[in-house]
């Protein structure tokens, strides 16, 4: 939640055309998908602060920088903003801009004590113009500024991190310190991108990643103060501590359109590649599956006797697919549980438990808050995430990255696909290394995998039907979604996907669920997506499936089913059949979840939404 960008470069860099409120647009544009509800900018120039910030998208902040601009300047913080504390209005909006005018400051986070922090500081005289704990975190970093820290910046921001709570990345630049930029981080993403003569900051690395590749990540209770030259970091205790480099292995041109009408409608596109890249490098010379990233005591995960799957929204439905194969193919007892619930309910977790977090952006704080939790009980986790040097990633136990390369549009596509393959993955090294599986069951079940990306392409091209009917159907008020086993957590996917991007009630069910209850629900055209399970391997799933698609169509649904190539029994009970390639049941969902992924675009953009930044939503949730 929320986008952050900071950037220091030296004006007299010879062919340096662009000054730092260009950069800093570009890495609000790049960072918007975080939080869209306003946007600001500030600059040090002439020996003072000068900021300008609207409610509203970056455009709305473009068109207030056209009719008033700002100086040039070498130096400049950028926020664009999910709302929190304070509703999304001019005045709430960061920078903070504080102390008479020579203090900005942008956040992300929640200050958890603001209101004690206000009233302490009220006390002293202070006043405050905004709602935001932003302004009361800015108004205490400037009041140590002129007292206990001399006049210091990165001392003042040190001070007042010492008294803050909850989470935050917080910015500071002040009109005296024409050359820096103060940053704070704790429960809450940041990193440096760092430049020739030129350093920046950023909520991820999509802030500067088309002018730089070389990062560094920073832990939690870190300072840094970067220069165009320079950067150092300290932890909140003031000792000098290092930051850990990495290269970004995205290309810039990977978080661009690339000539489609959404980053959605893009990553759709990207899947076969997010699931090859996935794959990618996982077999040695004998074709034996090797983790080289998962670093964890072999004989640990051989003692292993209990799985909990923690994740939120998409992801947990990922964890649900994952559930399915890891029980199938290792007999390990396997839970999936929303992070922000699991903590809460007192789990039964400990030595021999594995926890796998599954996670995009590696910042969601219920999953992160989940994995302090898992850990704090003794049991290991194993991170899958696509964002490297992010949190998730850096507090678990081993890591899994899937390589799905960014995704920028709010609903998650490629993600999904590239989570269940890791997932997957995992499924079988931990099948391998526990003996469940003979080695020629388990490259049967790599070479069907290997084969999901073409077919997953076959999936995408053969999508004008499901795409024609997402357009005509844009007046639909209400789309239901069935499935059993691993199509039940793809049924749920569906029907999230709806929601979030084209505004209308949807919901999933297993499909045995639906004569308990939720049958009711249909009546004359309601539209009902059913999600059918090969007629090959479990056959007794694919007759009750056909059997749940009888019981509707006669109750007056239309019915639009998702049926493997070639399964004829399915026909005479379908308004429209949508054919997926043949897969073995198990890994069903990187095929079926395609179509609904089209069909939710499709909808959206009829209905004139943007579906890349849907309403009250952000990208990467980090605040519980
Ligand atoms: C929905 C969606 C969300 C995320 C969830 C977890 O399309 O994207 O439900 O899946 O917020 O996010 P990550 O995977 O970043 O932890």
């Amino acid at each position: 939640m929320c986008g952050i960008v900071g950037y220091v470069g030296l004006r007299e860099t010879p062919g340096r055309e662009l000054y730092a409120l260009d950069y800093v647009l570009e890495g609000l544009r790049r960072l918007e998908y975080r939080g869209y509800d306003s946007a600001g900018v500030a600059v040090v120039a002439d020996g003072a602060v000068d900021c300008r910030k609207k409610a509203g998208k970056v455009s709305s902040l473009d068109a207030e920088l056209a009719a008033n601009p700002l100086p040039d300047a070498v130096l400049g913080i950028g926020h664009t903003r999910w709302a929190t504390h304070g509703g999304p209005t001019d005045v709430n909006a960061h920078p903070h801009v504080i102390d008479h005018g020579r203090l900005a400051v942008v956040h992300n986070g929640i200050i958890e004590n603001f209101a004690e922090l206000k009233n302490e500081l009220t006390g002293k005289g202070y006043t405050f113009e905004s709602e935001t704990d932003t302004e009361v975190a800015g108004t205490l970093v400037a009041d140590y500024y002129n007292k206990d820290a001399g006049r210091d910046l990165t001392e003042a921001v040190r001070l007042a991190s010492q008294r803050l709570e909850g989470a935050f990345t917080l910015l500071a630049i002040h009109a005296d310190h024409p050359d820096r930029i103060v940053a704070a981080r704790y429960n809450s993403p940041l990193v440096i991108g760092l430049g020739k003569d030129e350093n920046f900051l950023g909520s991820d690395v999509s802030g500067f990643i088309q002018h730089t590749k070389q990062a560094v990540e920073m832990d939690n209770n870190q300072i840094v103060t970067i220069t165009a030259t320079d950067y150092s970091i300290i932890d909140f205790d003031g000792n000098p501590v290092s930051g850990k480099p990495f290269e970004v292995t995205w290309d810039a041109a990977a978080a661009e359109k690339g000539g489609f009408n959404s980053f959605m409608e893009k990553e759709i596109h990207d899947q076969p590649s997010a699931v090859h890249d996935t794959l990618l490098g996982r077999l040695d010379e004998t074709g034996h599956l090797t983790l080289d990233e998962l670093r964890i005591d072999e004989s640990l995960l051989r003692s292993v006797d209990k799985i909990v799957v923690i994740a939120c929204g998409t992801a947990a439905y990922a964890g649900h697919v994952a559930r399915y194969a890891i029980e199938h193919w290792c007999r390990i007892p396997t839970e999936v549980e929303l992070a922000h619930e699991f903590r809460y309910r007192d789990p039964i977790v400990n030595e021999k438990t594995l926890v796998v977090a599954l996670s995009q952006s590696g910042e969601t704080m219920d999953t992160l808050m989940a994995i302090r939790h898992a850990r704090e009980q003794g049991a290991k986790v194993i991170a899958i995430c696509n964002t490297n040097g992010s949190s998730i990633p850096r507090e678990s136990d081993a890591n899994l990255y899937t390589h799905a390369g960014p995704e920028i549009a709010v609903a998650s596509t490629k993600a999904f696909l590239a989570q269940i393959t890791a997932a997957y993955l995992l499924g079988l090294y931990l099948a391998q290394l526990r003996g469940n599986m003979f080695a020629d069951e388990i490259g049967e079940v790599l070479s069907e995998l290997q084969a999901m990306p073409e077919k997953i392409q076959t999936v995408i091209d053969g999508a004008d039907e499901i795409k024609a009917m997402g357009t005509e159907m844009g007046d639909t008020e209400s789309v239901l979604f069935l499935g059993r086993h691993v199509g039940f957590p793809v049924a749920l996917e569906g029907a999230l996907k709806l929601k979030e991007i084209a505004y209308i009630h949807a919901e999933g069910f297993a499909a045995g669920e639906l004569k308990h209850g939720p049958i009711a629900l249909i009546e004359p055209g309601q539209k009902v997506f059913v999600v059918v399970p090969s007629p090959r391997g479990r056959n007794a799933l694919h007759s009750k499936v056909v059997s749940n698609i009888q019981e509707i169509r006669a109750r007056g649904a239309e019915t639009i089913v998702i049926a493997e190539e070639g399964d004829e029994a399915v026909a005479p009970y379908a308004n429209h059949v949508i054919s997926v390639p043949a897969s073995p049941t198990l890994l069903q969902p990187l095929l079926a979840t395609v179509p609904l992924q089209i069909f939710a675009c499709a909808m959206a953009e009829a209905k004139g939404y943007d579906v890349d930044q849907p309403r009250n939503l952000a990208k990467s949730v980090t605040v519980e």
